[in-house]
């Protein structure tokens, strides 16, 4: 039967409506629109492929009742999920649902091979066992990375003996089943690809950790994505491959920017835990002198220089301090003084997380400067303001090569004249290495929750 035209139409408004979204959602003012673009694409892919296959249609889709259900609690769950998640567990909730669409590919097209039997030409076998691996290399991964993020197990990479020649053993079991499965399609193969794919999974992700979690996150959604496309092959769905190529390549791109901004290459990220030497524990911080400020203190410090660049980090959206800072910079735009924000592409827990934050509480684009603007102003800067920041400020990334952050470009607050840290404690930052601008003589430690803090700064500096 030839697919009617409506549907054709439909299909094609949604590819229209998921290209839209792409494009929305490369600059952060048009993100929203972009957003809901790619809902309203998403909501007729789903209608079409729904009605369409209702049987008055002369669909093949059976078990109606069933299907509703689902949809009914595949709805609730993200729709409380999305409302309750925090802005600082984004990135966990992206890889749960992320894993999800990898495993849902990878399902249907287990059941696409066991309907199908041999029946199947070498072309769409082939297709079946691409998505059958990929998918549930990606559901593996995403589900282990989600348990990293929500801190359910240790988030620092985990290397298991002999690990590196596991995971190549593994990679060759798991290509040569798969080879073998288009050549003899039989379901019990079919089931060792499947628990070779998923350890698989489980392996590539093991000994990733630390900073490099992100970049991880970012090609399993490239994963998933191809799986889709793959599995739209298979089902014979224009629509799946459209969306799915989309993300697989999205998902490519947005990888390498961040193995980029990380500065390193990609097989650093997936194998370095194998390879990089212990990394040496971090000094007994307890035992070395810091200077610690007031809140007046910094008031006086900020009131009387010319130039302060903000550096905003992980802190700031877990204190949700955005709107005092804002208040802060406009006093001290007030007193004439030149405050920029520098925004470096990994801080925080997701790519554009500080923009985004920033955003929310109305800060001019103008005044977010990216890393290789802001980096050579430091020299030439009175006083550094690190609110809640640290991984993307520590020099170790420039100067230890056993550090796990070795290599990421970073921001140079140490070039400022004076560095003053908000922090909570001396507890390090997402890579659990210590940080030495924090002992340098010329950094000032204002402890506290980075709000309180700057509520305090602002009152004092309001007084002066
Ligand atoms: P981190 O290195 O994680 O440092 C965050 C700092 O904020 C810590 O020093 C912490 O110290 C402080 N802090 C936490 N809560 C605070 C609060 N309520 N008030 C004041 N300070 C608070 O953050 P970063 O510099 O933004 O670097 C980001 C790290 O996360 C990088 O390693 C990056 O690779 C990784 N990562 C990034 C992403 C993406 S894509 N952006 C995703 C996942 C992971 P205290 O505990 O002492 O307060």
């Amino acid at each position: 039967m030839t697919t009617p035209t409506w549907v054709r139409l439909a299909e094609l408004g949604a590819s229209v409506l998921f290209i839209l979204a792409l494009k929305g959602l490369s600059s952060p003012k048009s993100a929203r629109r972009g957003n809901l673009l790619g809902a309203a694409g998403a909501t007729i892919a789903t209608a079409v492929a729904f009605f369409y296959g209702q049987e008055f249609f002369g669909g093949p889709i059976r078990h109606l009742p069933l299907i509703l259900i689902a949809i009914v609690i595949g709805s609730v769950i993200g729709w409380i999920a999305a409302r309750r998640v925090q802005m600082t567990q984004m990135p966990q909730m992206v890889a749960l649902f992320n894993g999800v669409g990898g495993g849902a590919a990878a399902v249907v097209s287990t059941i696409e091979f066991l309907s199908a039997g041999n029946d199947e030409s070498v072309a769409a076998l082939a297709a079946t066992v691409f998505t059958v691996v990929v998918g549930s290399v990606s559901f593996a991964g995403s589900i282990l990375t989600f348990m990293k993020l929500q801190e359910l197990m240790t988030s620092r990479p985990v290397v298991i003996p002999l690990g590196r020649y596991i995971t190549s053993l593994a990679g060759v079991a798991t290509i040569g089943a798969a080879a073998m499965l288009i050549i003899n399609p039989t379901q019990s193969l079919l089931y060792v690809l499947l628990l070779l794919s998923l350890s698989m999974g489980v392996l590539l992700v093991l000994p990733v950790g630390g900073a490099d979690v992100p970049i991880v996150i970012s090609l399993l959604n490239a994963f998933t994505g191809l799986s889709v496309a793959a599995s739209g092959y298979v089902l014979g769905n224009v629509l799946l491959i459209v969306a799915g190529t989309l993300v697989g390549a999205s998902g490519t791109l947005l990888t390498r920017m961040m193995a980029q901004a990380m500065g390193r290459p990609l097989t650093n990220t997936l194998f370095g835990a194998f390879t990089a030497k212990a990394t040496a524990a971090a000094g007994p911080a307890e035992d070395r002198p810091v200077k610690s400020a007031s809140p007046e203190d910094v008031a006086i410090m900020l009131a009387y220089a010319r130039k302060v660049i903000i550096v905003p980090g992980y802190g700031l959206a877990v204190a949700q301090a955005q709107n005092t800072i804002r208040e802060l910079v406009e006093l001290l735009g007030a007193k004439g003084i030149e405050v920029d924000y520098a925004i470096h592409p990994v801080a925080g827990r997701m790519p554009g997380h500080m923009n985004v934050l920033l955003a929310e509480a109305n800060v001019p684009y103008d005044q977010l400067k990216e890393m290789d603007e802001i980096n050579p102003e430091f020299p030439a800067t009175d006083v550094a303001l690190v609110v809640g920041a640290n991984d993307v400020v520590n020099p170790a990334a420039r100067d230890d090569k056993t550090a796990p952050i070795y290599g990421m470009p970073i921001l140079n607050v140490d070039q400022a004249q004076q560095v003053v840290f908000l922090k909570r404690s001396m507890r390090p930052g997402f890579a659990g290495i210590e940080n030495e601008v924090l002992f340098d003589p010329k950094t000032s430690l204002l402890f506290g929750d980075a709000k309180e803090s700057l509520t305090k700064v602002v009152s004092a500096l309001k007084g002066l």
